[in-house]
């Protein structure tokens, strides 16, 4: 198991991009896997999640091809895979499990979906029962129908109206991908809007679809038209560098090309109330708002944060708790009992490792209430294996005292490659 070393770091200027956005990265693959041509991907985020992606189309018959440059050529398919010969392995990523679980449900044979330790403890009936409703089956082990996934899919799935009782793109997108392949009108409703990157991106490879309010409809039958796709840098990865500014006073960075998709920006308007000074730029014109962030570092004040605001900042919890944590007072998460269900369970794994670095956390079954302290402890992190826990740690780290050791760096390949290379150049250039 590698291990990072972070120490405090004086007041920095930095202009920086970040990878690709995995959300996008993912889709941009798997909706090009299902169109009517060759799509060049460009911006493509090349960690561990997305190639699992790459790699699953490739075992499905789709011509996936490494141009280098973080882009990649996809031969669609038009939805018509080949029977894969081996169990398809999804790794840690939540992401490709989901949603390839939409499409092979629409595919007149059986698979298998595998996945690592992580993912095989995650809840994958959300997905299995509106994908049983449209005709497949979908068995996996007890209540929540855990991996390994065998999937018998079905060649004309039911058109469904189907209210999801969890905010989960993940889940809203496996559906909209086995009613594309459906007789008429699929729906989804959700009970607060979350990320939009599957609507948007079949839309702009005209898939008819619709959104009022929280629901999306999707009409079956369509295929999508193979066109180039471009992916912005990930909000989720910014975010990181943007906590590492916004509670110093001094500290100056610029952020370019990041999605500025509204359905994730959740992070910057949750720092904005605690006192940070962001500016953005945004360009609307491409299939995806992408823009540029910068960061002037401040005193951060205590915050509430729930209810439909959490789907917005979702993957961003663990790191705005590191910001909460440097805060004035004492700040509330609320409604966000699905971080029990990510990589890890999130609520826990913030609450002790921020208790390790000396900052008084309270843990409810949905969020938690976490005091500001003046300055955080070095200490030993656990990332329990968990990306975004080792990432938020190993920046609580550039504020703390004494030395802060992240164990169990590996994780962070899953989404941010490069990470560890950054932090480093950040903290010899400003010890
Ligand atoms: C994702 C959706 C979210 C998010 C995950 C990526 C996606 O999960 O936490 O990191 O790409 O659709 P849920 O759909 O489970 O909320």
């Amino acid at each position: 198991m590698a291990d990072l070393k972070i120490r405090k770091v004086k007041p920095f200027s930095a202009e920086l991009t970040v990878p690709g956005d995995k959300s996008i990265s993912h889709r941009a693959v798997m909706f090009a896997a299902l169109s009517n041509g060759a799509c060049e991907i460009s911006g493509f985020l090349p960690s561990e999640d997305c190639l699992a992606t790459a790699q699953a189309m490739r075992s499905l018959g789709v011509g996936v091809e490494d141009l280098g440059g973080n882009r990649l050529r996809v031969y669609g398919c038009r939805g018509r895979f080949e029977v894969p010969d081996r169990p398809i392995d999804c790794g840690n990523s939540g992401t490709t499990m989901r949603l390839l679980s939409g499409m092979l449900a629409a595919q007149p044979f059986s698979s298998e979906l595998v996945g690592d330790e992580s993912l095989s403890r995650r809840p994958m009936n959300r997905i299995a029962t509106p994908l049983e409703k449209m005709g497949a089956r979908i068995a996996g082990r007890g209540d929540r129908c855990l991996a390994p996934l065998r999937i018998q899919g079905t060649e004309r799935p039911r058109a469904i109206d189907y209210e999801s009782p969890v905010a989960s793109a993940q889940v809203k997108s496996a559906i909209l991908l086995a009613g594309m392949f459906a007789d008429g009108k699929t729906t989804v409703v959700e009970p607060f809007l979350s990320r939009d990157h599957t609507e948007r991106m079949l839309n702009y490879l005209l898939v008819k679809n619709i959104r009022e309010g929280n629901r999306v409809s999707i009409w079956g039958g369509q295929t999508p038209e193979s066109r180039d796709i471009v992916v912005p840098g990930d909000i989720s990865s910014a975010a990181f560098w943007i906590v590492a500014a916004a509670a110093r006073p001094g500290a100056r960075l610029l952020v370019n090309d990041v999605g500025m998709n509204p359905t994730r920006t959740g992070i910057l308007g949750a720092l904005i109330r605690m006192g940070a000074k962001i500016n953005e730029r945004v360009d609307e014109s491409g299939c995806e708002p992408m823009g540029a962030v910068e960061v002037n570092g401040a005193v951060l004040r205590s915050i509430e944060v729930g209810g439909e605001e959490i789907p917005r900042l979702i993957d961003e919890i663990p790191i705005l708790a590191v910001a909460a944590a440097l805060a004035r007072g004492k700040t509330v998460i609320k409604d966000a009992k699905e971080l029990r269900v990510k990589e890890s369970d999130r609520i826990s794994a913030v609450a002790a490792n921020l208790r390790r670095m000396g900052v008084p956390v309270e843990e409810f079954a949905d969020g938690m209430e976490i005091e500001g302290v003046e300055e955080l402890v070095g200490a030993e992190i656990d990332s329990l294996g968990d990306h975004r826990i080792a990432m938020a740690f190993a920046i609580a780290g550039l504020y703390a005292s004494g030395e802060t050791v992240i164990r169990g760096i590996e994780c962070i390949e899953t989404s941010y490659p490069g990470f560890v290379r950054e932090i480093e150049q950040l903290l010899q250039a400003n010890r």
